[in-house]
């Protein structure tokens, strides 16, 4: 890194967790996005490069990472600072792997550190929040929270912000799948019913608070009686090409449950354990192989750690 400049990254994040839309998440190891930082040549905030993505938008006010930093400079009065930033973009967008939330979080964590470090981590989640909010046009922090702070999140309020981080039960293992499909957020939050029945209520909150419970007491059998949603993956699902039978496919082979990863296309399955988390994934990458469909595949821990300055 040159003279006074750093460079973080901020890691992908599963939301929803199946039971809990815009209010669950986790993140993710080793696949997320990352951000340089250093001092720029002329006043105000500047995104210099972005790699992998150049399609992206520079624009600070339209770009995920340059908001949430814009957000935070301008709540310190420091918008005219001269600080210059590269996004390197390591996943796809439109993949439902939280990859607009780790661009939003790497940058205002990034910025957040380069002028020494004046808000806590919690304290940058508003900042990131409103950097997400450019991606899909709503107020929720599902993904960054995860991606900000690591481990398991439960958001029990997204309008203030209140979070709280749940325990990861030790050797929890999580598939990711992605089949080379775009959805994009806006378009997959738009086609959900506005309305549930009381039914789907009552059972939904029984699996969310039960997927809770089995959390602090590391019970994995009740953890995959939980994982059930009857609300959005039905509604989700047929945007994805063969969901029911690779959710099969993973229930047969011992996952703990298996549903759909953010907004899509990305699906997830929970595992007891590496062994079982490597068949899920064989069996449905060559479910998908023999269709045809471009795949991949990614086998991880909950990422505990979040956001990191290297
Ligand atoms: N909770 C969000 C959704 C995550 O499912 O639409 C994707 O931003």
């Amino acid at each position: 890194m040159g003279k006074n400049g750093l460079k973080v990254f901020a890691p992908a994040s599963v939301a929803n967790i199946a039971v809990g839309y815009d209010i669950l998440g986790f993140a993710v190891n080793d696949i997320g996005d990352e951000v340089i930082v250093r001092e720029g040549s002329e006043p105000g905030l500047k995104i210099r490069s972005i790699h992998n993505y150049p399609s992206l938008p520079k624009d600070i006010r339209k770009n995920t990472a340059g908001f949430a930093a814009l957000k935070l400079l301008e709540s310190l009065g420091m918008e005219n600072e001269a600080i210059e930033i590269d996004l390197i973009k390591n996943m796809g967008i439109g993949t439902g792997l939280g990859s607009s939330a780790a661009s939003a979080v790497a940058g205002v964590f990034a910025v957040n550190e380069f002028i020494g470090r004046p808000y806590k981590k919690r304290e940058l989640l508003r900042f990131a929040t409103l950097g997400e909010q450019i991606a899909d046009g709503s107020f929720h922090a599902d993904n960054v929270a995860p991606s900000l702070l690591g481990g398991i999140v439960l958001i029990r309020d997204n309008a203030t912000l209140d979070v709280v981080k749940l325990p990861a039960p030790l050797g929890l293992k999580c598939v990711l799948i992605y089949p080379l499909v775009e959805i994009l957020t806006e378009e997959a939050r738009a086609l959900l019913s506005k309305s549930i029945t009381l039914e789907q209520h009552i059972q939904q909150s029984g699996n969310l608070a039960a997927f809770v419970a089995a959390l602090y007491k590391s019970d994995f059998e009740l953890l995959s009686r939980s994982l059930n949603d009857c609300i959005i993956e039905p509604q989700r699902s047929k945007l994805i090409p063969h969901f029911d039978e690779v959710k099969s496919l993973a229930m047969e082979n011992e996952a703990l449950g298996y549903s759909i990863s953010g907004a899509g296309p990305s699906m997830f399955a929970l595992c007891s354990n590496s062994h079982i988390a490597e068949n899920v994934a064989e069996s449905i990458r060559r479910f998908y192989q023999d269709k045809k469909i471009e795949c991949n595949y990614y086998i991880s821990d909950i990422n505990l750690d979040g956001a990191v300055r290297y």
